[in-house]
């Protein structure tokens, strides 16, 4: 569903409207968990997501996030940014709250990583794993 921002920022989980040529860009360049990452996985991971949502100005896509999601017991959130020339005036969080509370998935138990956005995620209900979480770390590349 499409939501509108103050001066003229939109949020919409449309899939068709994501310019994966510009979120392949910037994830793969500036974000520091995906850099070099393939174009293709960009691709394919959007369209198997269960939700994205993208963050529009001017017609441009200047944020993304994408929910990972069985419906279930899993809900992952991952891949957010918003673009360097429109941080520090609330739509990361806006973006954040958009896919965690606005959508299908809001009741679910959600997880993600961060290097230092803790104190964001925060203030949407994150906190640290419980000690019934685990997690098993990726496999170092032979
Ligand atoms: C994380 C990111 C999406 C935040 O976007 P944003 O639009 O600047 O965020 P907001 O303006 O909504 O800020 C929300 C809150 O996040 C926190 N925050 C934002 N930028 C921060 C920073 N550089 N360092 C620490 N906390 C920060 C603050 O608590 C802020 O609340 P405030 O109003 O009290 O300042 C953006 O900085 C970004 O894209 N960073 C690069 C990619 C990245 O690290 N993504 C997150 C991966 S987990």
């Amino acid at each position: 569903m499409l939501r509108r921002l103050d001066h003229g920022y939109e949020l919409d989980d449309d899939k068709a409207r994501i310019d994966l040529a510009e979120v392949h860009r910037v994830l793969s360049t500036e974000c520091y968990w995906a850099l070099g990452r393939p174009y293709e996985l960009i691709e394919r991971t959007a369209r198997e997501a269960a939700r994205v949502v993208g963050l529009y100005h001017g017609g441009r896509q200047v944020g993304y996030a994408r929910v990972v999601s069985d419906g279930l017991a899993v809900t992952y959130l991952a891949d957010v940014y918003v673009h360097a020339d429109h941080r520090g005036r609330g739509l990361g969080l806006e973006l954040v709250r958009e896919a965690v509370d606005n959508g299908p998935h809001r009741d679910l138990r959600w997880s993600l990583h961060t290097k230092d956005m803790h104190g964001l995620y925060a203030r949407l209900g994150f906190g640290p794993p419980g000690e019934r979480a685990m997690e098993r770390p990726p496999r170092a590349l032979d």
